[in-house]
This record gives structure tokens, C-alpha cells and sequence, in this order.
């Protein structure tokens, strides 16, 4: 453990995407509450920049403005990889941190991550060892790639630190700290429930199914984009679907659009405030995301996911998400009988307590 009469550790927190915000806010918020310890600097990659994928997120999480905004934007894996790389790098040169601390897996924790290493920055992992076993999924590669090169893998569950162990990573540079996403959900959770944002959608609660769709596998094909928002124009006639777009999949719409689609309430991507309340009120979620797998689980709402594999496998486990591939022929079928089944318990995951920022924060001050 660190002397009192040492310096705060300076921390650079990197992130890029909505997901990441929602995993930086529980960590700067840890962090900013131990001056004597830290001293966060938090920078935005630019990854997502519109307000309903950004700075939402800021004002719903009272997550700080950023310190550095490196304006990486879209474009090819290389070309966003490569803007965050080398603008990083001139931030890192000026900031001079102890730590760096990457989250999740999106190309912007990737292309932190390699960076940072090769300024020989300690560099830390926040949900590090989830896999997929799907390496045609980008994610995967840059979940492997910033296992690879960070020094401390904190991660959310049993079977990453099973999966970093397979890797031949050693046992020191792995903590299980829990899933920080659930510490936002549990700190927000109050609020965004007494928003009761299905009565604005004119819903009762439990009334209504809540869709998200953005993995390119889903959506960048036109034909399995098609397929997919078609079974859903056919469950609508059962029940309501929420639908709030990616802009990823708000871009590959358009082509699809037909007058069925109408059936389908379709919004701008929400904020988490809205999105959580109405995620919790739901009767059913259908969805692509990795947090919201996760974040249904915790609450115990039923979960079916358009993909063959997830790298969240204890969702599944504890009965709360169901895979279904993104087959035609089986998604209408499976959400009308997972429809009739009984709404699933809330999941008790260890350490998906609310306390997992506590210990990425404990974990660094324990190895600095
Ligand atoms: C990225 C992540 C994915 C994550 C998702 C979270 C990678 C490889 N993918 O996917 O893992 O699940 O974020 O939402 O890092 N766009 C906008 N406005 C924005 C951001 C993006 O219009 O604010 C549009 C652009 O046309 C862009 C496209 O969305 O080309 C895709 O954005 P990008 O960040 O490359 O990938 P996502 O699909 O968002
Ligand atoms: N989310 C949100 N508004 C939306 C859709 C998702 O606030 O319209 C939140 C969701 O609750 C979760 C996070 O965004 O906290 C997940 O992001 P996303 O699905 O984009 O990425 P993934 O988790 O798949 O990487």
C-alpha cells in the first residue's frame, strides 16, 4: 500500500463510445472522492459525438467534461484506431500519468491501450477476459489485443479471469473487481424508475417489448437487417416495440423502410436515464448490445439476443438471456414463447454489487 505522503496518483481514463461512458462514470466518480489518492484525467475519443450517443450520457451520469477531446470520429477500424493513436499519444506525452485505465471494447480501448503501453504507461483493463470465441466480431479482436498488452486485467466475472488463464496470462495481472456497468445501474436506477417513461410512450408497464440492434453482423447486411426488423413488425401486432435506433442501423434503415415498418415505435437513440427506466418497465428486451444483456439480467427482465454467442455467457447461465441467432424463421417464434413463460428473478451475479469502481480504484493503489 502507498504512503500517505506520496503524490495522488495521476489516472488517465480513456473513453469513446455510449457504453463507455456508462463505465468511466462509476470510476471518476470513486476516484474523484479521494483527492489524496487520485488525480483523474478524462479523456473523450471522439468515437461517438452526437448528443444522444455522448453528451447525454455526461449530464444522465454527472460524469465530468473531458480534459482532452481527441475528435477521432468514424470512419474505417484503421482510420478511427489510427486518429486515436496518434492524437493520444501527444496527450500522454503532455499529461505524463501514472495510469491509464481503458474499458470495454470498442476500438477506441483498443487503440488507448496499445498506445499507452508503448509510452510504457501502466495500463489497466476494466472488463478485461470476456470472449466471444467469435473473431468475425471487431470487438473480439480488440478484446484480445488489449488483453494482450495491458498490466492489470480487472475483471467482471469467473469465467474472464477462466478465459484470460486459458490465454496463459499469469494469475498476478488479473483482479475480479465485478461489472461496473451495474454500479451506474444501481446508483441510477431510483431516478430513472420514477421517470415512469413508458406512461410517455402512453404504455402500462410490463406491456411492452424494448429493441436494440446495432452489431454489424445484424445490421450491416441488408437482407439480415430486413429479416430481423420484419419479425418484429409481426410480434408489434401482439405487442408494442420500442424501438430506439443506432445510428449505425438508423443509416441502413432507410433502404428497408417500408409502410409495416410503421407498426414499430421507432426513436433517436435515448438517454440512459430514459433508456434504463423504460429498459426496467419492459416486459421483454430484444437486443444485440453487450451492457444491455447485462443490465436486463440485473433487473430481471427477459432478455433474447440476435446473436449465436455471447462473451457475457453468465447471463445465459443464471436464466435471464436466451441466444437466438438472428435466424428468420426463429426470432418471431422465440420472443411469442418467451412471451408466455413467467418474467424471470433479478440475477445476484457475485460482485455485480455496485461497488466494482471501489475496487478497480483499491486495485490500483494496491500495485502503484
Ligand atoms: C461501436 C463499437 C461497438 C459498440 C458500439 C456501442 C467498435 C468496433 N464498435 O460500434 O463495439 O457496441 O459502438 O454503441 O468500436 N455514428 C453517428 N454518430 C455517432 C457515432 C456514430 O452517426 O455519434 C454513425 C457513423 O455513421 C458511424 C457509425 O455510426 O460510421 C458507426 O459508428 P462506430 O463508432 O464506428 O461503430 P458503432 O457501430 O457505433
Ligand atoms: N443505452 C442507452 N440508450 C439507448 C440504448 C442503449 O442509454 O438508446 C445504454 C444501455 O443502457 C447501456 C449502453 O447504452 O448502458 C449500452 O451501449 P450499446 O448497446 O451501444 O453498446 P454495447 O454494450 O453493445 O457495446
Amino acid at each position: 500500500m502507498r504512503s500517505p505522503a506520496v503524490k495522488p496518483l495521476k489516472v488517465m481514463v480513456v473513453a469513446g463510445a455510449r457504453p463507455d461512458f456508462v463505465k468511466v462514470a462509476p470510476i471518476l466518480k470513486v476516484m474523484g472522492a479521494q483527492p489524496e489518492h487520485f488525480l483523474p484525467v478524462l479523456v473523450h475519443t471522439g468515437q461517438h459525438y452526437d448528443n444522444e450517443m455522448s453528451d447525454v450520457f455526461f449530464r444522465d451520469l454527472a460524469v465530468p467534461q473531458p480534459d482532452h477531446l481527441l475528435g477521432a470520429g468514424s470512419g474505417t477500424h484503421a482510420e478511427q484506431a489510427a486518429r486515436v493513436m496518434v492524437a493520444l499519444e501527444r496527450v500522454l506525452g503532455m499529461e505524463a500519468p501514472q495510469w491509464v485505465v481503458v474499458v470495454g471494447d470498442v476500438n477506441s480501448t483498443m487503440a488507448a491501450a496499445v498506445t499507452a503501453v508503448k509510452k510504457s504507461i501502466r495500463t489497466a483493463h476494466v472488463e478485461a477476459g470476456l470472449r466471444s470465441y467469435d473473431r468475425t466480431m471487431p470487438e473480439e479482436i480488440n478484446r484480445i489485443v488489449t488483453d494482450a498488452v495491458c498490466d492489470l486485467l480487472l475483471t467482471p466475472s469467473e469465467d474472464a479471469d477462466r478465459n484470460l488463464r486459458r490465454e496463459g496470462i499469469p494469475k498476478a495481472r488479473i483482479v475480479r473487481v465485478g461489472n461496473v456497468m451495474i454500479d451506474s445501474l444501481n446508483e441510477h436506477l431510483p431516478a430513472a424508475r420514477a421517470l415512469r417513461a413508458w406512461e410517455k410512450q402512453g404504455l402500462d408497464e410490463k406491456a411492452y417489448v424494448l429493441a436494440t440492434l446495432h452489431r454489424p453482423s445484424n445490421v450491416d447486411e441488408a437482407d439480415n437487417l430486413a429479416r430481423i426488423v420484419s419479425a418484429l413488425t409481426d410480434v408489434a401486432g401482439d405487442i408494442p416495440v420500442l424501438f430506439p435506433v443506432h445510428p449505425r442501423t438508423a443509416a441502413r434503415l432507410k433502404p428497408v423502410a417500408n409502410s409495416r415498418l410503421s407498426v414499430l415505435r421507432f426513436s433517436a437513440p435515448l438517454g440512459y436515464l430514459e433508456f434504463i427506466s423504460l429498459l426496467s418497465g419492459a416486459r421483454l428486451v430484444l437486443t444485440d448490445s453487450g451492457g444491455v444483456q447485462e443490465e436486463a439480467s440485473f433487473l430481471g427482465v427477459s432478455c433474447l439476443t440476435f446473436r449465436d454467442s455471447t462473451e457475457r455467457p453468465v447471463t445465459v447461465w443464471r436464466g435471464t438471456n436466451t441466444l437466438m441467432g438472428s435466424g428468420p424463421a426463429r426470432i418471431a417464434p422465440a420472443i411469442r414463447e418467451q412471451l408466455a413463460r413467467p418474467l424471470p428473478k433479478p440475477c445476484a451475479i457475485p460482485l455485480w454489487d455496485g461497488h466494482s469502481a471501489e475496487r478497480v480504484a483499491a486495485s490500483l493503489l494496491r500495485v502503484s
